[in-house]
């Protein structure tokens, strides 16, 4: 049955079925892997660190069984590894020779040099690019300053609220200090503190632990100058670089009574997007030497 070419989704229907036909005992020899795109079944079998050798080979087979026209995989290891030895060199082999073109994300260990994953010649490496316009989410602030966040956020707050830093709320009941709960770490802030109020935290994070204590919207900041892979949360949120976080953690300190808002994003154009995103990994192929891999840019992808 031939399924059309369709993208992405495929490896991980077909990987998501490996994992569910084979039980978790009968993997001696996991193989760290990192994700880039979410799939929630994979969890603890196939997620942060890790994928079954014999689920990632079968997830191929099954596809190729299938007829599929193009195998999307976005998925890899952390690190480039022996030919022999990746079951996505593997298993991309045996797709080609079945006529079926694999394309696999480069990785997400950029910028450094020599860190693609994807080094097989039989594969089509992406890359990942910003895209044009930019989603800028601002932030008032109650001295009326607007910082200029980033993320997709299409939720409208209205009014003011109650602006706190993390660091300023640990849950101590559980035994947490400032310097943990500045990072809006798990179960590391304070309920009664944090409801109802926008936060600052010191990290990037998926914004569950905020969102669990009550806060009504999240300030993240990016230890970088600028934050390229927008993402949507499940609360108001907007990333900021830095400088962004030490001028709202200023006006913070500087009132008894800091308030803020969270705007739905916005698109803006920026004249230098699009261009690839840092974390992409880049060549040059540290396996073999000789081989050239080019990696492609699709412009406009992320998260
Ligand atoms: C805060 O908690 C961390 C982690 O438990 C600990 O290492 C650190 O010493 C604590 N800091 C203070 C000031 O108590
Ligand atoms: C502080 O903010 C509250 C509303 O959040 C407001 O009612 C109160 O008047 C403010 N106090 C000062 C000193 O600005
Ligand atoms: C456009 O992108 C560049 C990154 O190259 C960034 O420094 C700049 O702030 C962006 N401009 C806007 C308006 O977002």
């Amino acid at each position: 049955m031939k399924k059309g070419g369709f993208l992405r989704a495929f490896f991980f229907f077909y990987l998501r079925e490996a994992i569910a036909a084979t039980p978790l005992a009968a993997t001696p020899d996991p193989l760290p892997a990192t994700i880039s795109n979410s799939g929630d079944k994979l969890k603890g079998r196939c997620w942060t660190n890790r994928c079954a050798t014999e689920d990632v080979l079968s997830a191929f087979e099954a596809a190729i069984a299938d007829g599929v026209d193009i195998i999307s995989v976005s998925v890899g290891s952390p690190a480039a590894e022996d030919l022999f030895q990746n079951p996505f060199s593997i298993g991309s082999f045996h797709a080609m020779q079945n006529g079926i073109l694999t394309v696999q994300s480069a990785a997400n260990q950029g910028p450094m040099p020599q860190t693609i994953s994807s080094v097989v010649p039989w594969i089509l490496s992406v890359a990942a690019s910003t895209k044009n316009p930019d989603l800028i989410s601002s932030i008032k602030l109650g001295n009326g300053i607007v910082v200029n966040g980033v993320s997709v956020n299409p939720f409208t707050l209205h009014g003011m609220y109650p602006l706190i830093y993390a660091g300023d709320v640990p849950n101590v009941m559980a035994g947490f200090n400032g310097s943990v709960s500045r990072f809006c770490s798990p179960n590391s802030l304070d309920k009664n503190l944090v409801k109802g109020k926008i936060i600052l935290c010191d990290a990037v994070s998926s914004g569950e632990t905020e969102m669990m204590a009550g806060a009504v919207g999240s300030i993240m900041k990016y230890p970088g100058p600028y934050f390229d892979a927008v993402a949507s949360y499940t609360l108001p949120v907007s990333v900021v670089n830095s400088d962004q976080a030490i001028r709202i953690a200023r006006y913070i300190k500087s009132t008894r009574n800091a308030t803020a808002v969270i705007m739905k994003s916005k698109d803006v154009k920026n004249a230098s997007a699009p261009f690839v995103a840092s974390f992409t990994s880049r060549g040059p192929n540290p396996i073999t030497k000789s081989i050239l891999k080019v990696i492609h840019v699709v412009l406009g992808i992320i998260n």
